[in-house]
């Protein structure tokens, strides 16, 4: 499993960050963040909102563009390790400067210099997807878009949206989005992981979204899960991060039910350290419960290469290493 090329659509580089990573930043940082571990040293929350809020307390820790240019390396490193060739990362100006574009411009360059390195020594290319955070509101969703539109190019390529399913509606950031699509990129959002159909529903049409994040709960509606099918609509499934939360089992988990639906299926981990998972276990679980064997994970990879948010010389050099 580690060896086979895998493409990963789905990571929030922050949500990457291993828990001793963000102790030792702390620690440098004289700042106790102590609350957010178990006694075996991993995240410990209980329940989807207080993951968020163990999410941003991690994400405290990290102030300055060096301490992102730092975990950038380190995540792609360890995702390199497990086969990963290709990695879109969800980058969010709030945690990078407070939405100030000319401050994001500084933490961005580091990432970027940083994914740079990292494609150079460890063979794994990275895009970035600016990603608002919902429970955040419209209003600094769009700053953030202004950020992504003013960056946008060859390593920022998307737009997209994470945080609290349950708040607000899709539709409320349709001022957001289009900033976004305007300025020429691509889009996704989390819909469907804690909102049923109909959060998938409004964001195909009210933010006219290319991709969807999880997408996972569309199985509760065959013509939404018909319409996905049609149009093509790929979906980002993170099942180890579901099933950490609670939303399904391995058993139960749907990714096996809409792709026989033909539904075009990704895998990716979403944020590993916090589900205690990785591109191989992932993997690994997918074989053991649904049966997938190598020529399924090379169909997935090229599906997702298909998918990815990327240049078409990228795109053509993705193929050509998964075909090799
Ligand atoms: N941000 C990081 N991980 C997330 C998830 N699984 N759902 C929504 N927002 C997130
Ligand atoms: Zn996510």
């Amino acid at each position: 499993m580690k060896e086979l090329p895998k493409v990963e659509l789905h990571l929030h580089l922050e949500g990457a960050m291993p828990p001793a990573f963000a102790r030792d930043m702390a620690k440098a940082k004289n700042v106790d963040i102590s609350r957010i571990f178990d006694d075996s040293g991993a995240y410990n929350y209980d329940g989807f909102l207080e993951f968020l809020q163990v999410y941003e307390v991690a994400t405290s820790v990290l102030i300055r563009p060096e301490d992102f240019a730092k975990l950038t390396r380190t995540v792609l490193e360890q995702s390199a390790e497990t086969g990963v060739i290709y990695t879109e990362a969800f980058l969010s100006p709030d945690f990078c400067g407070g939405r100030d574009v000319g401050a994001w411009r500084e933490y961005l360059h580091a990432i970027r210099e940083a994914a740079e390195g990292a494609e150079r020594d460890f063979g794994i290319a990275m895009r970035g997807i600016v990603t608002c955070i919902r429970h955040f509101g419209p209003d600094k969703a769009k700053e953030t878009a202004r950020c992504a539109a003013e960056t946008a190019g060859d390593f920022i390529t998307g737009f997209g949206m994470g945080g609290d399913e349950g708040k607000g509606r899709q539709g409320d950031f349709a001022y957001a989005f289009d900033m976004a699509r305007e300025a020429g990129l691509r889009l996704t959002t989390h819909a469907g992981e804690w909102g049923g159909p109909s959060s998938v529903r409004h964001a195909l049409d009210d933010l006219r979204v290319e991709r969807i994040g999880h997408g996972v709960r569309a199985i509760e509606d065959p013509a939404l899960v018909e319409r996905l099918a049609r149009d093509g609509v790929v979906l980002e499934v993170s099942p180890g991060s579901n099933v950490a939360l609670g939303i399904y089992k391995w058993n139960t988990h749907p990714i096996e039910k809409l792709r026989a639906a033909g539904v075009p299926i990704t895998v990716s981990t979403d944020d590993p350290p916090f589900f205690h998972t990785d591109m191989v276990h992932e993997y690994d679980r997918l074989a053991a419960t649904f049966g997938w064997d190598e020529d399924m994970f090379r169909h997935i990879a090229r599906v997702s290469i298909d998918a990815a948010f990327c240049d078409e010389p990228t795109r053509k050099r993705l193929h050509e290493r998964i075909d090799a």
